[in-house]
């Protein structure tokens, strides 16, 4: 087998997802703004999809990775009890991308409709942002203790 290259290997099992909780923090700082004042300012309209695009954008790209870099790596080295725990991490990811499916469809009839006809899907978008978080930081804590448990593991086979 090829030889892993320890410090990215060791960058990808500590990975976080900060960036990640923080674009989510700005996304309902912003929902918060159009709840209150649905008709109001278009520039929170414009902020909100840019940040919307990022944090789509960087969790599909996160879990892209994850799915076809990191998780290769560990099932070569994965004992049966890894083997399930890796694919409870597969549908997590699987319900996320569900999730921000499901937030695309809503919040394009959002920007699509004119000015005070969109009061209603705020907080549908609201509801299903919480239902995101509530997920990712699910997702969040098993990755995190996943990738723990198997780091001695990988580390000793794959980093020395
Ligand atoms: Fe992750
Ligand atoms: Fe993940």
């Amino acid at each position: 087998m090829e030889r892993a290259n320890p410090e990215s290997l060791r960058a990808d099992l500590a990975h976080g997802h900060s960036r990640i909780i923080w674009l989510m923090d700005e996304l309902d700082a912003h929902l918060e703004g159009l709840a209150s004042d649905p008709t109001g300012a278009e520039f929170i309209v414009e902020a909100f999809q840019a940040y919307w695009t990022q944090f789509s954008d960087d969790l599909r790209e996160h879990i892209r990775e994850e799915e076809q870099d990191l998780f290769p790596l560990v099932r070569l080295h994965a004992t049966d009890s890894d083997l399930s725990g890796l694919q409870g991490l597969q549908d997590e990811h699987a319900r996320l991308i569900g999730d921000l499916d499901a937030f695309d469809v809503i919040a394009d009839s959002f920007f699509a409709a004119p000015k005070g006809q969109n009061v209603s899907l705020v907080a549908k978008l609201q509801n299903l942002m919480e239902s995101i978080r509530v997920h990712l930081v699910e997702h969040s804590r098993n990755e995190r203790r996943f990738l723990r448990d198997v780091e001695t593991r990988i580390a000793d086979t794959c980093l020395t």
